[in-house]
């Protein structure tokens, strides 16, 4: 950082060591200082804004009032440096380290098989150490609470959550519940009696080392005595742009405030933060009272509560606690509504750092406190100079009326929350994408005081959240209903004049305007039977109850800590115990992850004179580039150069895929140019100030709609035929007609694109490292761009923070722009997307229009299909038409259709252009099947399982396109769900359930799976290996695959030790170059182990060929002193090993192949519990039966499952992309995209593998990498049957269109009811809608 005169020292503790930091800018935040400046990059960026966890670190503070340390865990992205000063930090590096000592924690997760691509691991390893430091032996609750706030996208959270439980007294990795016995006895005692034992046990708890809370690290000394300092002072910190001020007492602040009345108070900076970061807020002058003991107390009065602004949202929680269980139930009603928003607002991290007085005075319109506070009719007390006063936290504050609002110079000292009374009720509401950390799609504070003993009303209050800029209050409603008794005909008016009073306009932004509009009754109606149970309660002869149908109405869901079992096949008993295959070895780099040790490409050190990439992208959809003035942003300091097309030497446009936009843009996000400058934030500045004029040009196609109005494809259609469609349909008892809607995916890979581009000095030599699935491809395109032969570029690939086939083509195309650029300016560059950038520029899964045409008898067994897919591909042809090829092969899933047509056919659109995701197309075109299979069941009078089951694959079958198989695996998979779920029963209690209940309902599906593995074109199989062993006996293997996470170079190490019959830990896997072996495939298409696992056998098998004449003359040698003569002997000790690929092959033309070298089949079962008056649902149990022949690893393979399943069900139910209709994409970071947290994942999560035959595949093995994904469609349909039961009892039609995601708002739109009716609708050719669907 730049020197500045003036400036205090800043004194804060790292990892027990100090820190001086002369030159703190206030601009600075934790994060990059750990990463940048101290080299502690353990500690991940992922989005910046606090919203991932992959950041979390411990912040310590002793407090001198207490004489107390507390321990915080807090999202380093958000924590400006200046804000530390007294403060210890502890990092995933001072938590443990493989150099020194490893924690528990870390152990613990690792070992419980907690890390896949690990990049999120330091960040859950931080979240857990933080909790023990509090709480050594935590309950299970705290657990979940604990990693709330944590994304993963890889795992699925189950192991996560498991290595936390193996801390807590009640431990039960099995989820005992309570009885001491295995749930899972019984079925276990079923398997037995099979002809393979079945193994539940993933790692051996025996081994854990026992966690010791006395060796932690004393928090330092120094730091005691210098917050206990009798002469503290004030401090400044002065910045390139920016000053910190810490003020020391109250009335140093004060006057603080009256100088400087603009500047902001940082106290948890997480409102400030996020502004400055997102929305481009500047502040010259930042005061920070952080830690002034006059901003932190709590009061317990006899009216009530007042607690210190400065009390974070975790303190109040406790402070809450606390009141609740000491006072009447009566007195704390406020406070238990506040406590029930206080569980699932953010993560804990937030909590932690959040205050009180900031979250008041910051008035988020989706505030879940203020409605409450307002409600229970807080009041505020401010002070300044000029003294204290008291204001009312009510409607006119939340409103921001300037005359109910803060003077510049006062601040917040406290907030008062009066005791509840006895005829007073208090709620608060609040609905979200998901259950917790996620902002309200609308919330509610709500209360009402009656007359003394009567149902009259005598003051009501209802504000509401996220229906417009601020929280707002229906004042009027609440006026008019003053001396109304609390009934039906009470419901029935504030219904209707709420919401007239509170309108939401069709254009609103946010969009969901009909469901945010019922959702504004929908809360008041829960509002209305809480109290009306709550006066029963008081008088049950006076006040007769709600209806007991109505009851499950009243609760949110409960969050529970999950548990669930995981099968397998035993190890053979006789098999060598030194033989790794078969075992569930934890993944080779699980402790590196755990520790922070792993590095990824953005871990790497500084390169001398590195320069920082930040991108310039279109604004505009389709139109002209006319013009880029670059002059201000050259102009800035730091800034080196600004590269755009005319800069690429050789092709800009390679394979239709335009590197930097040239003459026209096509798409909003495309790269126009890049600016290169000294440091990111520099760059970043820069890159804004790039001035581009552009002039729209006609069409703009976003949705698939529009593209076929346009006719505006990528390719020709794809077709699979088999029997006479058009003849089987004269014959059929029935036909039904209809479509479904899939929309697209964002991948949200933790870690984003990746690029490192170093140009060397000679031959033009270029060395990229990068996070890819395909560095080959990379290498072209670099090569292309830089016109120079493949034979210059170097990719290296260590490991990636998860892909998920995101990072399959689009880091050539950002590799190339980096090359560009460094050759450019003779520089090395390092290129990291922000999350912004990575959402907007690399997009994802391809949103999907499917429409069918089913032919069935009356006993529901399908005689034709005629389906159609569409896909938006975006703007350039990318994978769009291999996706497509995938579609129209896979789409008949599990079922044979004798007569059966499939066509598909990749939109071109002027969106970001599609890739390949996670079952390539699969997920996205069978659901459509499964639509289908719905549809018609619902016709015939039987459950989907029962249609499902009539037309599955029963014998030795072939498919459209000719290919033969034997679906045996299928029909057991599906026999085995159906049973080992109980199925038939559940779905007794299911209807049962739903008998005695209205407004929640519960739904229960099962989907069967035939997925492919491979690529129809043979070359793209083939693969190879590289293996040296040295003369220490030491092994180093390469391979052409990639390390995302799934574990491939763990199964390799497996291979190589069993083939070179050697312990695995004599064996090394470093990284994947182009270097050491040229030409690989990418790591797709769930083959990675297969192919690469025959290249590296069949190398090891060369070598043990050429040492076993060594082996023969000394039987009893050891493998060191083989190798030794083998060496003596001149034989070689190193070889390439080739697999030459599965020979696969379709023949489009004839509509015939062997496309796929085999096949994976599953079945699983989900049971969901739907709100129908707010649209939220809970995944109770899932129960997954996969095909794995036989495992190679059965953690790897069970974690590969449930990670795609539970990415799979955030595909089907609550990650929603949305796009203006001019193709802006808004959803742009986890506040807006919601991927599955710990929350979503299923009560009871049970996952067996199904043993069967693969001789195709190594050791018999199967690839599992993508298939849980569809499997995810069991929530969908789970949905569906409850949204299903729901209308039935309304007396609704039967059939309605499934579409994915099934999102809250689907969930409650469908379940239509008097609620849905009252809302105004509006007449859609009146307005633009904020955004639109582009499926
Ligand atoms: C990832 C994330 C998730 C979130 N999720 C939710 C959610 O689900 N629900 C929800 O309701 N909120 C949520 N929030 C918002 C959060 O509750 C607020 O940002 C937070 O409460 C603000 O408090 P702070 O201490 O961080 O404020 P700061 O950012 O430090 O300050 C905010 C403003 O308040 C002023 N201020 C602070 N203290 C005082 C004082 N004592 N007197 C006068 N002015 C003061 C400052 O000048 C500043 O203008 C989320 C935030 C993040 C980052
Ligand atoms: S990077 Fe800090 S929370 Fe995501
Ligand atoms: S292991 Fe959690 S994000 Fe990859």
């Amino acid at each position: 950082m730049a020197s500045v005169p003036n400036s205090d020292e800043l004194i804060f503790f790292v990892n027990g060591r100090k820190v001086i930091e002369k030159n703190a800018d206030p601009e600075v935040n934790l994060l990059y200082y750990l990463r940048k400046v101290l080299y502690l990059t353990g500690t991940k960026y992922s989005c910046g804004g606090g919203g991932c966890g992959a950041c979390t670190v411990m912040v310590s503070r002793y407090d001198p009032k207490t004489k107390k340390i507390h321990h915080s865990p807090v999202t380093a992205c958000l924590v400006p440096i200046c804000s530390l000063h007294g403060a210890a930090v502890t990092t995933v590096e001072g938590v443990g380290s493989i150099r020194t000592r490893i924690h528990p924690v870390q152990e613990r997760l690792a070992k419980c098989h907690g890390t896949q691509c690990g990049f999120c691991s330091p960040g859950m390893v931080m979240s857990i150490y933080t909790l023990l430091r509090n709480h050594p032996e935590p309950t299970l609750e705290q657990i979940t609470k604990a990693l709330g706030g944590n994304l993963c996208r890889c795992t699925g959270y189950r192991p996560i959550v498991e290595s936390g439980k193996t801390f807590c007294a009640e431990s039960t990795i099995c989820g005992l519940k309570g009885s001491g016995k295995c749930c899972m006895d019984q079925e276990e005692r079923s398997f037995v009696n099979r002809q393979e034992k079945m193994c539940t046990k993933l790692y051996n708890e025996d081994e854990f080392q026992p966690l010791d809370p006395s060796q932690e690290p004393i928090f330092p000394p120094e730091l005691i005595r210098m917050a206990e300092d009798p002469n503290k002072r004030r401090l400044m910190f002065q910045g390139e742009r920016t000053t910190w001020i810490t003020p020391v007492t109250l009335s140093d602040l004060l006057e603080l405030k009256a100088n400087f009345p603009e500047a902001p108070l940082i106290m948890g900076n997480t409102a400030v933060g996020p502004s400055i970061k997102f929305k481009g807020e500047f502040h010259p002058d930042f005061i920070s009272p952080l830690g002034l003991p006059e901003l932190y107390f709590v009061d317990y009065t006899d009216d009530g509560v007042t607690i210190g602004a400065g009390y974070s949202l975790a303190q109040l929680n406790d402070a809450l606690h606390l009141t609740v269980l000491e006072q009447p139930k009566e007195k704390t009603k406020t406070y238990r509504a506040l406590l029930k928003h206080l569980r699932t607002l953010a993560g804990a991290q937030i909590r932690n750092m959040a205050t009180l007085g900031g979250h008041v005075v910051s008035r988020p319109n989706f505030s879940d406190l203020n409605p409450i506070l307002a409600a229970g009719n807080a009041t505020i007390n401010l002070i300044s100079k000029g003294g204290e006063r008291q204001i009312p936290l009510n409607s006119h504050f939340l409103e921001r009326s300037p005359e109910a609002s803060l003077k510049s110079e006062e601040i917040v000292l406290s907030v008062h929350i009066p005791h509840s009374t006895q005829w007073h009720f208090v709620s608060g509401l609040r609905l979200a994408q998901r259950q917790e950390n996620a902002f309200a799609i609308v919330n509610a504070g709500m209360s009402v005081k009656f007359e003394d003993g009567t149902d009259t009303i005598k003051d009501l209050q209802m504000f509401y959240g996220s229906v417009g800029p601020t929280v707002v209050s229906a004042s009027q409603t609440c006026k008019q209903l003053i001396g109304r008794s609390w009934d039906d005909h009470m419901l029935s008016d504030a219904c209707r004049w709420v919401l007239d009073e509170i309108y939401i306009p069709p254009a609103a932004k946010g969009g969901m305007v009909e469901y945010r509009r019922t959702l504004i009754i929908s809360l008041l109606f829960k509002f209305y039977l809480k109290v009306r149970r709550g006066l029963n309660k008081k008088d049950p002869h006076k006040f007769p109850d709600i209806p007991e149908r109505y009851m499950s109405a009243l609760d949110d869901f409960p969050i529970k800590t999950p548990q669930g079992i995981q099968m397998f096949q035993c190890v053979d008993p006789y098999q060598s115990p030194q033989d790794p295959i078969g075992h569930p070895v934890m993944h080779q780099s699980a402790i590196k992850h755990a520790t922070g040790e792993a590095v990824f490409s953005d871990d790497m050190p500084p390169i001398a004179q590195e320069l920082f990439l930040a991108v310039t992208t279109s604004t505009r959809a389709h139109a002209k580039i006319i013009s880029i003035d670059a002059s201000e942003a050259l102009a800035l300091p730091g800034v080196v150069d600004v590269i755009t097309a005319e800069d690429v030497p050789g092709d800009n446009n390679h394979q239709g895929e335009v590197l930097y936009a040239q003459n026209e843009v096509i798409c909003v996000g495309q790269i126009v140019c890049t600016v290169a400058a000294d440091t990111y934030s520099h760059a970043r500045e820069a890159a804004k100030k790039v001035k581009i004029t552009y002039e729209d040009i006609e069409p703009r196609i976003i949705t698939i709609e529009q593209a076929l109005e346009h006719n505006s494809f990528f390719s020709i259609e794809k077709k699979v035929e088999q029997g006479n469609v058009e003849q089987a349909f004269k014959y059929v008892d029935q036909i039904i007609e209809g479509e479904a809607h899939v929309e697209g995916q964002e991948h949200f890979y933790m870690e984003t694109q990746t690029i490192l581009a170093i140009p060397k000095q000679e031959d033009k030599e270029m060395v990229l490292y990068l996070g890819t699935q395909f560095p080959s491809h990379a290498q072209e395109f670099v090569a292309a761009a830089l016109n120079i032969p493949r034979s210059r570029i170097a990719c290296h690939v260590k490991r990636i923070g998860g892909g998920f086939g995101g990072k399959v083509t689009k880091p050539a195309l950002l590799g190339a722009i980096g090359a560009v650029a460094a050759n450019k300016t003779g520089r090395p560059i390092r290129f990291i997307l922000e999350r912004g950038d990575d959402m907007l520029i690399t997009a994802g899964r391809h949103p999907l229009l499917g429409k069918y045409k089913i032919g069935f008898m009356n006993n529901s067994v399908i005689k034709a299909a005629d389906v159609e897919y569409y896909i938006n591909g975006g703007c350039t042809p990318d994978e769009s038409e291999s996706v497509t090829e995938f579609i129209v092969l896979k789409s008949d899933n599990a079922y044979y259709i004798p007569n059966f047509r499939c066509r598909g056919r990749p939109c071109k659109t002027n969106l970001p252009s599609n890739t390949a995701f996670r079952g390539y197309g699969f997920p996205e075109a069978a659901v459509v099947a499964e639509a289908y299979m719905a549809a018609v069941a619902s016709q015939c009078n039987l459950s989907p399982e029962e249609v499902k089951e009539i037309n599955m694959y029963k014998r030795i079958s072939t498919t459209a396109y000719k290919q033969t198989f034997n679906p045996e695996p299928l029909r057991r998979c599906w026999k085995e769900c159906l049973e080992k779920s109980s199925f038939s029963a559940r779905k007794l209690a299911t209807e049962e359930f739903n008998k005695k209940n209205y407004w929640k309902k519960r739904g229960l599906a099962a989907v069967p799976m035939k997925f492919t593995v491979g690529f129809p074109v043979a070359y793209y199989n083939q693969a190879a290996a590289l293996v040296h062993i040295y003369l220490d006996g030491s092994v180093l293997v390469t391979h052409g695959g990639c390390e995302m996470g799934q574990g491939l170079h763990t199964k390799m190490i497996q291979v190589a030790s069993r083939e070179l019959n050697i312990p695995q830990s004599y064996i090394h896997l470093s990284e994947t170059s182009t270097v050491t072996v040229p030409n690989a495939s990418f790591t797709a298409a769930s083959m990675g182990a297969d192919i690469n696992g025959k290249a590296v056998q069949n190398a090891c098998q060369i070598l043990m060929a050429r040492l076993q004449p060594i082996i023969r003359k000394n039987p009893e040698g050891r493998w060191e002193d083989w190798i030794a003569k083998a060496f003596e002997e001149s034989i070689s000790l190193s070889t390439t090993g080739y697999f030459k690929g599965y020979q696969t092959y379709m023949d489009w033309e004839k509509e015939k192949g062997d496309p796929y070298p085999y096949y994976v089949y599953g079945a699983s079962c989900s049971e969901v519990e739907v709100d129908c008056l707010t649209g939220a649902h809970k995944l109770l149990r899932t129960d997954i039966f996969m095909d794995a022949a036989f495992s190679i690893n059965p953690a790897l393979d069970i974690g590969q499952i449930e990670g795609a399943f539970i990415q799979g069900m955030g595909f089907y139910t609550i990650e929603e992309l949305k796009y203006s209709p001019e193709g802006v994409l808004y959803s742009r970071s986890p506040d807006d995209y919601k991927i599955p947290t710990v929350t979503e994942i299923p009560e009871e999560f049970y996952v067996t593998l199904v043993r069967s035959q693969n001789p195709t595949a190594i050791y018999s093995s199967k690839g599992l990498g993508e298939a849980g994904m569809f499997l995810g469609s069991s929530v969908l349909f789970a949905i569906f049957d409850a949204v299903t039961a729901a209308r039935k009892e309304r007396g609704l039609t039967k059939t309605f269109t499934l579409n994915s995601p099934a999102t809250p708002e689907f969930i409650r739109m469908t379940c239509m009811d008097q609620f849905t009716d009252m809302i105004p609708r509006d007449d859609p050719s009146t307005f633009t809608p904020w955004s639109i669907h582009v499926s």
